[in-house]
């Protein structure tokens, strides 16, 4: 109940779980970027992340990718590195990053591409958490983004 100093411990805290670190984030595809695109990276993607141990979710719909990422904190850190400069999308906006000791979320996914038919509903809940201001002004312009016109020419804006 009481860890070495004295202070109880969170009960909400799960001491004997992995330390992990979580990566959530959204980002508009790239021009030309399509679903065949987006299969054949999450293939490699897969193979690369078995190696780092990384597990976790990546939705894409509309021209917009929302990804959950959660594995051990140096690999997902060189992850993020990749990510920022990976031309096939732009516009990333951080929604949650920690690190902390729990269960994985999503064991048993190397990477699995989950299509969102409407991808606002997830956006709109991310939104709801937000608590950024800068995170609450993105969702807000991608949200803007995705009432415009056709779906499939947002990537093209
Ligand atoms: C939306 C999106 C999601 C990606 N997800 C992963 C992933 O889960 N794991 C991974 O290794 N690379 C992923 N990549 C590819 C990385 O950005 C990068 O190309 C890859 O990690 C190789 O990086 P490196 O050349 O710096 O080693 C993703 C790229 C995009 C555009």
């Amino acid at each position: 109940m009481f860890d070495e100093y004295g202070f109880p411990r969170d009960p909400y805290v799960d001491h004997a779980a992995p330390t992990l670190a979580t990566f959530v984030y959204c980002s508009r595809a790239a021009e030309g970027v399509d679903d065949a695109a987006v299969g054949r990276m999450v293939e490699w993607a897969q193979h690369r992340n078995v190696a780092r141990d990384i597990t976790g979710v990546l939705v894409f719909g509309s021209g917009v990718f929302f990804q959950w990422i959660e594995g051990p904190p140096a690999e997902v850190e060189t992850l993020i590195v990749s990510l920022h400069s990976d031309l096939r999308h732009y516009d990333i906006v951080a929604l949650d990053r920690c690190v902390e000791k729990r269960e994985r979320l999503y064991p048993n996914w190397q990477m699995e591409l989950v299509g969102a038919d409407d991808i606002r509903a997830v956006l709109q809940e991310a939104l709801e958490d937000a608590e950024d201001e800068n995170n609450i002004a993105a969702l807000r312009r991608i949200l803007a983004h995705l009432s415009l016109g056709p779906l499939d020419t947002l990537g093209r804006r």
